[in-house]
């Protein structure tokens, strides 16, 4: 019986029936670590990294890892190892990439909301660049580097206005977007930002939107940003930098078929080389892309439910551990650890976790030959779910493995109850 192609392969794949990752079996894991269970493959990362890094071979380029996706500090340190920077969006996400020993020269800082002293946490570390996202944010800074006797390295984040062809809650480049400026305001606010006394303009940035699976409008987006280029070099402002951000999707399902890293950014470098802007810095942020199907979480069947109009398969794992499905209507590939040795008939299942909402669930209707105390694996779970988990129905979060080779490194110690409520203080 031929086992079914998963996202992750050959990271994660069918040996005689059970469940690998990388050389380690599946179900030796949960036996000494329980479950639901996140389980990472270093090598996975790596080869998805060499992927851009191919791509940009030979050019000055910086791969500033989206570290949104997974923060977990032994994922930044295989990135930061790699000669990876890093896209942060809080200071508690710098204060990640200085326990993970990063590089804080490679650090830029994006991010709608930024504070005043998370402003001064980033000047007073360093970091690269900030990725500015509107005109009251560039006079802040300006304020705050100033005060400080620095000048901020700064981005402006502008919206190429393309369409990114995927989930609304994850397009970013569109008009209307809470995000970056207007591209027909960016002009004028280079000019402004160049006359700020607390602010060095090094680059510009955008970042269209995630889980992008055609190259289209990566192709119109660098477009729009080197017209910009154009213009705002034409009126005396050097840009040292350009950014084309983050996005790019990964295969959840067979259905999804983005372009490879690699080649994607030949294809743009041409664009890019027959434009003239080739011997610029390049910059990039990809967070799914590095991450996404180097994770699965693995998790327990508690309870099959059958019922008239639905058959439920209660599983440990839960929305607080797998927050994309319910957020975004995302499909995980849902499989199991150890297949039968005989194909058998299977049964329609809404695959849910034990948390008090209808929206708990993590597949809907997949076939499954399961029984209670069964593990199944849901697949493509490195980016956007440990770093989105949280303590709903005061579930403690999962344990985190990342594997290299026949090597196991448990990287996050599964949280007890009592250290869900540790900071919280009972009435006198
Ligand atoms: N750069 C910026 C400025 C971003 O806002 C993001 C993602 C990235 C880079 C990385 O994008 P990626 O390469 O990972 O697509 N939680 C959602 C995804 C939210 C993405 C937010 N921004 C999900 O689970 O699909």
């Amino acid at each position: 019986m031929t086992p079914p192609i998963l996202p992750g392969q050959p990271y994660f794949a069918y040996r005689d029936n059970a469940l690998f990752a990388e050389d380690v079996r599946i179900s030796e894991l949960t036996r000494s670590h329980g479950t639901p269970l996140f389980i990472y493959s270093k090598t996975a990362m790596l080869s998805a990294l060499a992927s851009y890094q191919r791509g940009f071979a030979g050019r000055d380029a910086q791969i500033c890892y989206a570290m949104k996706a997974n923060s977990s500090l032994a994922v930044l340190q295989v990135f930061a190892r790699a000669g990876c920077g890093f896209d942060i969006v809080s200071g508690g996400e710098l204060e990640r990439v200085q326990a993970a020993g990063g590089d804080l020269k490679k650090v830029i800082f994006s991010g709608v909301g930024k504070t005043r002293l998370e402003m001064r946490q980033a000047l007073g570390a360093g970091i690269g660049c900030f990725n500015v996202e509107s005109e009251a944010e560039l006079d802040v800074l300006s304020e705050v580097a100033a005060s400080l006797k620095l000048r901020a390295p700064v981005s402006i984040r502008v919206n190429p206005n393309v369409d990114p062809k995927t989930h609304p809650y994850i397009s970013t480049g569109l008009k209307g977007s809470k995000f970056g400026i207007a591209h027909e305001d960016a002009l004028r606010i280079y000019q402004h930002a160049a006359s700020l006394p607390g602010l060095e303009v090094v680059g510009i940035d955008c970042h269209i939107g995630s889980q992008i699976t055609e190259t289209t409008p990566y192709l119109d987006a660098v477009d729009r940003m080197l017209d910009l280029v154009a213009a705002i070099e034409a009126a005396g402002i050097f840009l040292k930098h350009i950014d084309f951000g983050g996005g790019l999707g990964i295969n959840y399902s067979a259905d999804d078929m983005p372009p490879e890293a690699e080649s994607l950014w030949k294809q743009l470098l041409v664009k890019i080389d027959a434009r003239g802007y080739g011997n610029k810095k390049l910059m990039v942020e990809p967070g799914r892309s590095l991450v996404g199907n180097a994770g699965i979480c693995v998790t327990e069947v508690l309870y099959l439910k059958p019922g008239e109009q639905k058959n439920f398969c209660v599983i440990d794992a839960a929305m607080n551990d797998l927050p994309r499905p319910a957020m975004y209507q995302a499909f995980h590939a849902i499989v199991p650890t150890q297949r039968p040795a005989e194909e058998k008939a299977g049964i329609t299942y809404d695959v849910v976790g034990p948390v008090c909402e209808s929206g708990d669930w993590i597949g809907c209707d997949r076939l499954l030959s399961v029984a209670a105390g069964d593990q199944l694996a849901v697949m493509s779970a490195g980016a956007y779910c440990m770093s989105m988990a949280s303590n709903y129905n005061t579930r403690g979060r999962a344990a985190e493995i990342l594997v290299e080779g026949a090597e196991v490194h448990v990287i996050r110690l599964r949280e007890t109850s009592a250290s869900t409520f540790q900071n919280e203080k009972l009435l006198p």
